[in-house]
Order: C-alpha cells, then structure tokens, then sequence
C-alpha cells in the first residue's frame, strides 16, 4: 500500500514541459511519419531539378548538411531523436491507463484504497466518538469492558479474510496475466546501461526510443550491461528489473496511439535520473513504415547527418554535448584537429583517434575524465563510425 502511495506521490510531480507542451501527444508521434514523408517528396523534387549544378557547387564539403542529392538518394527524415515531447503536465494520478492490464491494475488498486479509506475513516470516526463518549468526568465511574463478544469476534475475523482471499486471486491473475505473453507477440531486445536505453529490432535497427504498433502484443527481452536497471512505463503499469547476466521478459499491449514516458525505476548511479526514453506507439501501419524507413534511411544518409542522427539514436548525447557544455564525458565542440593530455600521454584529435575512443574508450581517456564510457566494438558499422567522425569533424 505505502509503496503505491510513494508510486503516486513520485508521479505527481509536474513534468518539466518541454518545447511543443502544448500540443496533444498523438499528433506529435503521427507527422514525425507524414513529415518525413512529405520532405523526402520535397527534397526529391529538389535534388531531381538541381542535378549536376548542386553537386559540382558543394563538392568536397561534407558538412554541408542541405546540399543537394543525387535523385536516386532523395533525403530521408526520422521522427526526430533525442526531443522530448510533452506527455501532459503532471497530474495527482496515474497517466490514463494504456493496455488491458493497467485497467485491471487500477481497478485492483481502486478497490484496495476505497476499503483502505472506508476502514480509516470508519476507525477514526469510531475512536473519537468513544473518546468523547467514554471520557473522564468528575464523579463519573468507569463501566466495565466486556471481556468477551463471540459474534463481534467471528464476523471481523472472516469478512477481511473473505475480503484479502479476493484481492488475493484478482491480483494473482493480473500477475499470471504479466508474465505470460501470447505466442504471437512481436519481440523487441532492450538493453540497458549505465545511462541509456536501447532497443534493438528484429531487423537489426537500434533505437534511443521504444517503437511499437498499436493493438499488438509486444514482448521486451532485456538485459543489463552493467548494473540493477528497471524498465518502467507508468501508462501501461508494467514494471520489471532489468539485471546483469540474466534475460528478464515483460509484454504489454498499447490501445492507444501517442508518445508515452519510459524510466528507469532502480537507482542505478548518479545519472540514474537521466536514463529514460519514450515508447512511440504507431498507429495502424505506422510502425511497419516507420521500420521501413529506418532501414533504409540509414543506407542513404550522407555521413554528417548519419552521425548526427547517430549522436542522439546511440546514446552518446547523454555524456558528450555539442555547445561545450562539459558532462560526463568531454564535449564535441571543436575537438577535431586539437592536442589533448590523456591518460597515454598527448593526442591529437584526428580520424584514428576517434575511432579508437569509440572502440576503446578506455585506451586514450582524456585528462580531467573518468574512465566510465561502454565500448561501442561490434556494435557499429564501419560506415556509422565514418558518419560520427564526420559529424565531430563538422562541430565548429
Ligand atoms: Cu538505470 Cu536507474
């Protein structure tokens, strides 16, 4: 009871509203879609009618994100990463529940507080009415209390156990409910690491953000690459550890299309606050689309907008910035061509040593740094390291 409670007060916390808080959850999800759909229309336009003008014009500038492209490449868009989308300002209550099991979840859970606030209430009134009733008075004599009440006794001992049997069975089959999937369910990989979520497709795509369908049964196979995490998604109450060398399974089912909040529920280190993600529930057809288009606008993009988009889908936002704002890790701004102090002496910032400190982060570890950054080795292909060097390269 106290920890739902705990659950509640901690939810109750307004949201910090970011940029577009005004508008409704659904329609921020859906024109990532139709947007990248009719900019890709655009720009192919574009690219077809420019031709060989544009390329001869902006040959040899790979940071020139907005150069024209070869008709055959037309510029693709995702719905953007790393922007948070206002999920409705915090509220005293849980967000609106969004599968069959958080309805069950919160009929349990509203039963269980009504007789909660019924037996308070009830108790309290009762022993300020006695208090009164029953108080010192001058020349008052105490009554005697009865030291014994065989029908009192028996109906308050088997009402709450009829009452804690019931909660008992409904409870145990939300709980059978949680942790039995349908054969059927589309199965997502997510890994979590100090500080990050990733969740990886069936085709091979990897994502900052949680993508399903909406009205389909989604099964999550996780695992930890470090510490104790917890995958939780307040809108569809399921709640599970995610632990080093061990797989642990959850599944929901969305009902209704929008960008829902995912945290991580365990302490887990001192950005244990930052690790969080949003689950983007496609409307019909949209997620099969949005998969589309991920596959294969990774094959199109020109490296620079490869690794920006790489930046934010892989994490590396959490710890590196792009302003020279210093976080966990050293900021990109500006590095490329610079010498820095490391642990293995001085370095100067060029294509090798970034490829080294993305596959071994702890070889060269600049100074004033701690020695905190996951490898990346096997993890990205040679082409997206090419874009992320590209992309630092292109931070003036
Ligand atoms: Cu991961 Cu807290």
């Amino acid at each position: 009871m106290l920890q739902y409670l705990l659950t509640f007060v901690v939810l109750a916390q307004p949201a910090p509203a970011p940029a577009g808080a005004d508008k409704p959850a659904t329609e921020q999800a859906q024109p990532a879609g139709d947007k990248g759909k009719a900019e890709t229309a655009g720009d192919k336009g574009k690219a077809e009618t420019a031709g060989d003008k544009g390329k001869a014009e902006t040959a040899g500038n790979p940071c020139d994100k907005n150069a024209p492209r070869p008709a055959n490449k037309p510029k693709k868009t995702l719905p953007p990463v790393g922007a948070r989308t206002d999920l409705g300002a915090g509220s005293y209550w849980m967000p609106p529940a969004n599968s069959d099991l958080a309805t069950h979840v919160d009929s349990l859970f509203i039963a269980i507080l009504a007789i909660s606030i019924f037996c308070f209430v009830g108790i309290t009134i009762a022993v300020v009415y006695f208090a009164w009733k029953y108080r010192h008075r001058a020349g008052h004599k105490a009554q005697e209390s009865s030291s014994h009440n065989d029908p009192l006794e028996i109906t308050w001992t088997i009402i709450p156990s009829i009452i804690c049997v019931i909660i008992f069975l409904v409870g145990w089959k939300g709980f059978v409910d949680l942790n039995t999937p349908p054969r059927h369910a589309y199965e997502i990989t997510v890994v979590a690491e100090k500080w990050k979520w990733s969740y990886k497709y069936p085709n091979g795509w990897v994502d900052e953000n949680l993508h399903v369908p909406v009205g389909e049964p989604v099964r999550l196979v996780m695992r930890s690459k470090d510490v104790l995490h917890s995958f939780w998604v307040p809108s569809f109450r399921v709640k599970q550890d995610v632990i080093p060398n061990r797989y642990t399974k959850i599944w929901f089912e969305a009902k209704t299309p929008g960008v829902y909040r995912q945290y991580c529920a365990e302490y887990c280190g001192d950005r244990h606050s930052f690790m969080k993600s949003l689950v983007v529930v496609h409307p019909p057809g949209g997620f099969k689309h949005y998969m589309e288009e991920a596959e294969q606008a990774l094959l199109d993009m020109p490296p620079v907008e490869l690794g920006e988009y790489l930046y934010a889908a892989r994490g590396c936002n959490q710890c590196h910035s792009t302003d020279g704002t210093t976080k966990t890790g050293p900021s990109w701004k500006g590095i490329f061509g610079e010498t820095h102090q490391t642990s293995a002496g001085s370095v100067q910032v060029d294509e090798n040593y970034i490829r080294e400190s993305i596959l071994d982060p702890t070889a060269k570890v600049r100074a004033g740094f701690n020695p905190v950054m996951p490898t990346f080795k096997g993890q990205l292909k040679d082409e997206q390291i090419d874009g992320l060097i590209t992309y630092i390269k292109c931070l003036k």
